[in-house]
């Protein structure tokens, strides 16, 4: 604080996010820093309206450093190019950023984060929110909802409702590309157009967003 006011950061958000990716790379808040490849901080456009949150990264991340590259990736890709929307117009990251996963049937599996490495994860989701301060958010699956709309989010029930989150004005939960890609036949068609219908509102959504007064201002009565 100087004088009263509150000191402001005048650095783009692309120059603020990546600094914290690079103090993230070395990260050692929880035991997943020791078996990573890489930290899997974010990816996209920092200006974003859209922020997407997924859960953490799996195999391909962890060997890329990219979220959402593999067959969950391509599936989301698929379903953002039908809302006519790429990843240079939204901003994509997860929960943990570390590869959580656990030794089944003699292979590593991914597994989803526990309770504790997503807390510990938590400054690195919250602080990425702070700067791009996006105007929508759509979590994917529960791991993310409960992070960021409420601790009990039912998926099944709650799927597709607009919440207020702490980290934006409008906030809503779909389906992980990775659990419908473990179903078949009309399941796995319902889901995706769940999973469509879910993003088209996101866009939707931010096209009303803009049109809405800032949330704070200094000089609001
Ligand atoms: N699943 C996620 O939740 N995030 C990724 O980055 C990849 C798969």
């Amino acid at each position: 604080m100087s004088g009263g006011f509150e000191e402001v950061d005048t650095r783009s958000k692309t120059e603020r996010l990546a600094e914290l990716a690079e103090q993230a790379k070395s990260c050692s808040a929880c035991s997943l820093s020791r078996t990573r490849t890489n930290v899997v901080f974010g990816v996209g456009n920092p200006e974003a309206p859209l922020v997407i949150i997924g859960e953490g990264p799996g195999q391909n991340e962890d060997s890329t450093g990219i979220p959402f590259v593999g067959r969950s990736g391509i599936l989301l890709d698929e379903c953002l190019k039908v809302c006519g929307i790429t990843r240079k117009h939204i901003y994509i990251c997860n929960v943990i950023r570390c590869r959580a996963c656990q030794y089944e049937a003699g292979r590593l599996q991914n597994r989803p984060p526990t309770a504790e490495e997503a807390k510990a994860c938590q400054p690195w989701l919250e602080q990425t929110l702070q700067i791009i301060r996006p105007l929508v958010i759509l979590c994917l699956g529960s791991p993310s909802a409960n992070a960021i709309i409420h601790r009990n989010f039912r998926m099944s029930q709650e799927r597709g409702q607009w919440y207020e989150s702490k980290y934006a004005r409008h906030t809503m939960a779909s389906w992980h590309p990775a659990y419908i890609l473990r179903m078949e036949g009309e399941a796995y068609s319902n889901a995706k157009n769940d999973l469509i219908n879910d993003i088209e509102q996101a866009r939707k959504r931010v096209i009303l967003a803009r049109k809405e007064p800032p949330k704070t201002s200094l000089f609001d009565e």
